[in-house]
C-alpha cells in the first residue's frame, strides 16, 4: 500500500500517514517504531518532550530502511525557547537521534506568556538554512500566533501540528493554514480513543465493514491533513495503516463534520504556559 505525500511550501515531501510516538515508554520505542516500519510506515513523529528520540533513532539504524527513505519529525522543547537554548536543544535531538541532518523540527507550543516566540523561530530560521533540518514548523499556533510570525519571518513555517479530531474540527486554524500554503498535521487523530464509541463513526464503520479508528483517520485524510495515530498495539499498528483502500462518501463526511464540539483532550495553546523548569 502506498501512502501518499503532500509537498510541503518549500518542496519537501512528506508521507500523509505517519506514526506517533508520544507515550511510548523509552524502552519500547525502539521496538514500536520496528514494528511501524514493517507495518509500511516512513514517517515518525517524536519531541523532546517524549524523551524517547533515541529509541526512534536506533530503529531507523536496525531497521533494513536507508536513512533517507524516513521522514522523523522532532519538536524544540519547552524550556529551550531562548534562542541560544533552541540552536543547543536542536544539537541535542541529533545527538539523541544519531543523525546528521533531521527531516522536519518544530516549536512545540508557542508559550505566548513564557517568552517571545518569533525569537524563538529566527533560531529555527539558522537551523533551516543551516540545511541540518529540511523542513522548519510549528504546533499549537493560533491563527493569531501565525500572523505575528507571518510580520517578521524570512522562513514561512512549513507545518503547523495541531489537535484535530471529530470533536475539534479546528478549521479556523485549518482555514489559515490554507491561505498561507501551512500544511496542518492532525495531533491525536482519534481523540485517544475517545471519538470510536461515537454512534455515528460506529454506524458508518459497520456500513463500510471497516474499524472506527480506519473511519475516522480516512476522514482526516480526506480533509487533506497530515496524521500520525500511536499505538504500541501491533494490531492496531495495521490496522491504522489499511486506510488507502476505501473512501468516504461526501455524506459520510458531513456527518462526521457534524460531531465537532470544540472539545480538546490536550491544553489550550492561549493559556498553556508551563514556567519552564
Ligand atoms: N504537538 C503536540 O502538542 C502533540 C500533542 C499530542 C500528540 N502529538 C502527536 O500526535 C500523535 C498521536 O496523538 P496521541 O498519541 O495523543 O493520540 P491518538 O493517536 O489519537 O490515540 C492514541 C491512543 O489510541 C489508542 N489506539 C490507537 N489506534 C487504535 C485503534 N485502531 N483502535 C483502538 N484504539 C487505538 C492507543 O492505544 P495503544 O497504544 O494502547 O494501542 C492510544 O491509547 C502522538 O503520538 C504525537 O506524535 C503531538
Amino acid at each position: 500500500m502506498t501512502v501518499p505525500d503532500i509537498t510541503l511550501n518549500n518542496g519537501l515531501k512528506i508521507p500523509q500517514l505517519g506514526f506517533g510516538v508520544f507515550q511510548i515508554d523509552p524502552d519500547e520505542t525502539r521496538a514500536a517504531t520496528l514494528a511501524a516500519f514493517e507495518a509500511g510506515y516512513r514517517h515518525i513523529d517524536t519531541a523532546e518532550m517524549y524523551g524517547n528520540e533515541s529509541g526512534v533513532g536506533e530503529a531507523v539504524r536496525d531497521s533494513s530502511l536507508d536513512r533517507s527513505e524516513v521522514f522523523v519529525t522532532s519538536k524544540l522543547d519547552n524550556g529551550s525557547h531562548d534562542h541560544d537554548d533552541a540552536l543547543k536543544a536542536f544539537d541535542q535531538t541529533l545527538a539523541e537521534l544519531g543523525f546528521d541532518y533531521l527531516d522536519l523540527f518544530l516549536v512545540h507550543w508557542p508559550l505566548p506568556d513564557v517568552g517571545d516566540f518569533v525569537e524563538t523561530w529566527k533560531a529555527m530560521e539558522k537551523i533551516y538554512e543551516s540545511g541540518r533540518a529540511k523542513a522548519v514548523g510549528v504546533s499549537n499556533f493560533t491563527p493569531q500566533h501565525l500572523g505575528r510570525l507571518a510580520a517578521e519571518a524570512t522562513v514561512p513555517p512549513a507545518v503547523n501540528q495541531v489537535e484535530v479530531h471529530p470533536y475539534l474540527r479546528n478549521d479556523e486554524v485549518r482555514a489559515y493554514g490554507v491561505e498561507h500554503g501551512i500544511a496542518t498535521e492532525a495531533w491525536s487523530p482519534i481523540a485517544r480513543g475517545k471519538v470510536l464509541e461515537d454512534p455515528t463513526i460506529t454506524r458508518i464503520a459497520e456500513n463500510l465493514d471497516r474499524t472506527p479508528a480506519q473511519v475516522t483517520l480516512r476522514w482526516h485524510l480526506q480533509r487533506g491533513d497530515i496524521v500520525f495515530p500511536k499505538s504500541v498495539t501491533r494490531s492496531r499498528v495495521e490496522e491504522n495503516f489499511a486506510i488507502f483502500d476505501f473512501e468516504l462518501s461526501g455524506t459520510d463526511m458531513t456527518d462526521i463534520d457534524g460531531l465537532d464540539r470544540g472539545e480538546r483532550t490536550g491544553p489550550d495553546p492561549d493559556t498553556f504556559n508551563p514556567v519552564p523548569g
